[in-house]
């Protein structure tokens, strides 16, 4: 826990259900400008949602113009595409209607787009002068939270590395929350982004960079997420189970931008650069293994997050609390059918030492809550693998 801490949301954040269909208003009422560039996914536009915001943006007078070329994993060179689109458009806005891939995608056309360039030049903390097009997120999926960061995480092509672009000027001004906006997102989808929310606000709890205030959101994000999470993937109608999943999201990315993610991240992230593993579903590949190899380092604050998830730890010690933790992490990732990391196609322990460096060079390493090398990131992948 630091004692000397900040806390900024940048974001002006409105929940709704049904939010969405209306979502020109609340963008006139906040911007000016009358040129929106909507940032989607083919996937989202499937849905129908995209057609919906598009819809209310003409209706508030916007002109639009629709980027639908955003991957999983989001790519440089996509995003420098969509970058020269916004400018050719003249974009005022950059909207982001998709899931987490699509609006780390918009925040970084919208920043290529005011000040040009190629995306490598602004990797890290900072780089970013001025201000960038306005970015207004509306997220379709409950796990992202990248609708109230500061960051956008976007691969490489050249180098095969998932490069951290973090700078205030990428927070969106505007969240639309619409948990209505995930009631038809497919099971396995609600499953691997529902543990990405759960992941955030394990780390952020548990990071050195923990302050009062994200310890608040993100012990309140696992009083949400942890019980919600099973019911979504089992029946994707319970609204009040959706709903808390959405709100939990958004309170997980609060507390993770202000404290930081940690080892699961910076593991998850190696394989989405080198495998193209969904994000969610890498989280979730390693979320046991680095739990219990972080439990036993501040086994206090991994109860806590045990009680928070309902467990009763009432007649358990700290350690058996932490150690009851770390198995029904397990059973959850198997209950909402996360596939194992030995299940992946390409994973193939000649790689793991490749991942191991990545994972020590990610921004994120140093804020684990226990000291984390090279070689311990290389036995974590084994373990997992040998499961
Ligand atoms: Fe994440």
């Amino acid at each position: 826990m630091k004692n000397k801490y900040g806390f900024n949301l940048p974001t002006r954040i409105e929940v709704e259900a049904g939010l969405l269909k209306n979502a020109g208003l609340p963008i006139r009422e906040l911007l000016v400008g009358s040129k929106a560039f909507i940032i989607t996914d083919p996937g989202v536009i499937e849905s129908g949602i995209t057609a919906k915001v598009t819809d209310s943006l003409i209706a508030n007078g916007f002109t639009t113009s629709v980027f639908e070329q955003v991957q999983a994993n989001p790519k440089d060179v996509d995003c420098e595409k969509g970058g020269y689109e916004a400018r050719r458009f003249g974009a005022d806005l950059i909207v982001a209607v998709g899931g987490g891939s699509v609006i780390d995608s918009a925040k970084a056309i919208a920043m290529l787009q005011t000040l040009g360039g190629s995306l490598s030049q602004y990797e890290g903390k900072g780089k970013i002068t001025g201000s960038v097009t306005p970015i207004i997120a509306i997220p379709t999926t409950a796990g992202t939270g990248s609708e109230v960061t500061r960051s956008a995480v976007i691969t490489d092509t050249r180098r095969k590395f998932k490069m951290t672009l973090k700078d205030i000027a990428l927070a969106p001004r505007l969240a639309l929350i619409d948990p209505e906006a995930t009631y038809s997102l497919p099971r396995k989808l609600t499953a691997s982004t529902g543990m990405d929310a759960l992941v955030h606000a394990v780390e952020a709890y548990t990071s050195l960079q923990a302050n009062p205030f994200s310890d608040a959101l993100a012990i309140a994000a696992i009083e949400k997420i942890y019980p919600a999470l099973p019911v979504t993937v089992h029946n994707g109608c319970d609204k009040q189970a959706r709903d808390a999943l959405m709100i939990g999201s958004l309170m997980a990315g609060i507390a993770f931008s202000h404290a930081d993610v940690g080892a699961v991240h910076c593991m998850a992230e190696a394989i989405g650069s080198i495998y193209d593993t969904p994000h969610g579903v890498a989280n979730s590949m390693f979320l046991p293994a680095v739990t219990a190899f972080n439990a036993s380092h501040n086994k206090k604050r991994h109860a806590r997050i045990a009680s928070a998830c309902g467990l009763d730890v009432s007649n358990l010690t700290t350690d058996q609390a932490a150690e009851l933790l770390v198995n029904k992490l397990a059973e959850l990732a198997e209950e909402i059918e996360i596939p194992d990391f030995n299940s992946l196609e390409q994973a193939d322990p000649a790689d793991f030492a490749l991942l191991a460096e990545l994972s020590t060079q990610n921004g994120s390493t140093p804020n684990n809550c226990r000291p984390i090398s090279e070689n311990d990131y290389y036995e974590l992948f084994l373990e997992c693998y040998n499961k």
